[in-house]
């Protein structure tokens, strides 16, 4: 891969402006974590993991800024912790991040110094984006076995090296298919409003030299009927303990239509997008952004000046329609209340 979607660089967290891609490849530097905040509420950086990692560097930096002093670096800490939760609402990895950072605080409070504390958030930041690379390689490994030579997969959405710290999860799948010779071709769906499929992940795969085709949305139920697509990969914002699937809008459109005809649909999913405290998909807090979003592509507005419009962010596809949810700890098949939860236990062994 010749990119990189996040990285810490001394206190200043780079990431890859994903608003300009693929028209123009710029790293945005920040400096502050409310710069890190912004930029994961504009989607700069986006794509559920990848979210997460942005948010623990935001949080190591904004701590290293903090007093010395325990109780003002605790109120500190809880202020940036309520910014970075207030950037986007369904990819559960954002709360993941934020527990995780918080939990390393309250285990080492009252044995280490504050200054050092600091040390170890910078480095648990870094800590989750090399474990989130290494995992996203276990996730391809598990679910290339879903792969055979010459099959045409259907995607949404970018779940790619973009959408995480690297290799990414759907694309883990195809990549480490291709590295096994397996021959493969990729259908990735535009995915409206926002286009991650039409600018990230069919721009992704050709720098792998993955071959990819690019549909509208439109197009998948017709792909789906003809034949030409054996099996579907995506990802997900946040999947409930009973396998409901919430990811980008359009994806429940797909795993209907691929139910339809029989096609094999799986999610690829870091146990970090497993949410059990939820039963069911019914609660996933479902985002949605700026109607401007759908009246226009780019700065070109595409319905009558003064439209209203709706930009529902995310769905959520019932677990009956998911043949398989592979995660880095193996494959969860259904009844998912019974295979997930010891799959996301796995990582406190
Ligand atoms: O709005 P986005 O671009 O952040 O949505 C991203 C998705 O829906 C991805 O499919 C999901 O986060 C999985 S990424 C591995």
């Amino acid at each position: 891969m010749s990119f990189e979607t996040i990285a810490w660089q001394d206190g200043k967290v780079k990431m890859l402006n994903q608003l300009l891609l693929p028209a123009e490849i710029r790293y945005e530097v920040y400096d502050e974590f409310h710069q890190v905040a912004e930029a994961i509420r504009k989607m700069v950086i986006r794509g559920a993991p990848a979210i997460g990692i942005a948010a623990a560097m935001g949080i190591a930096q904004g701590a290293i800024t903090l007093p010395n002093e325990r109780t003002a670096f605790l109120q500190g800490l809880e202020h940036i912790n309520q910014i970075m939760a207030q950037t986007r609402p369904t990819a559960v990895n954002l709360f993941w991040a934020i527990d995780r950072m918080k939990r390393l605080v309250e285990r080492q409070i009252d044995t280490l110094s504050i200054s050092d504390l600091k040390d170890r958030l910078v480095q648990e930041a870094q800590t989750i984006l090399r474990e989130d690379i290494e995992l996203n390689r276990r996730i391809g490994e598990h679910g290339a076995r879903f792969v055979r030579n010459g099959d045409t997969i259907l995607t949404h959405c970018n779940a790619g090296a973009l959408a995480t710290g690297g290799y990414g999860t759907a694309t883990a799948v195809m990549r480490i298919a291709a590295e096994q010779g397996k021959t493969i071709r990729v259908l990735a769906d535009e995915t409206r409003p926002y286009l991650q499929g039409a600018r990230l992940t069919a721009w992704e795969l050709m720098q792998d030299g993955i071959d990819v085709e690019l549909i509208t949305d439109n197009m998948a139920g017709h792909f789906l009927k003809s034949g030409e697509v054996d099996l579907c990969i995506v990802g997900t914002d946040r999947t409930a303990a009973n396998g409901d699937v919430a990811n980008k809008i359009g994806t429940y459109m797909v795993a209907l239509a691929a139910h339809a005809n029989d096609i094999p649909f799986y999610v690829a999913a870091p146990t970090s997008s497993i949410d059990l405290s939820l039963a069911n998909g019914d609660s996933i807090p479902i985002e949605e952004r700026s109607a401007e979003e759908v009246t226009r592509i780019g700065n070109t507005p595409i319905a009558p000046h003064g439209a209203r419009a709706r930009h529902v962010a995310f769905d959520v596809t019932p677990a009956r329609y998911v043949t398989a949810i592979i995660t880095e700890n193996g494959i969860a098949s259904p009844p998912y209340p019974f295979t997930l939860a010891p799959l996301v236990q796995h990582n406190n062994k």
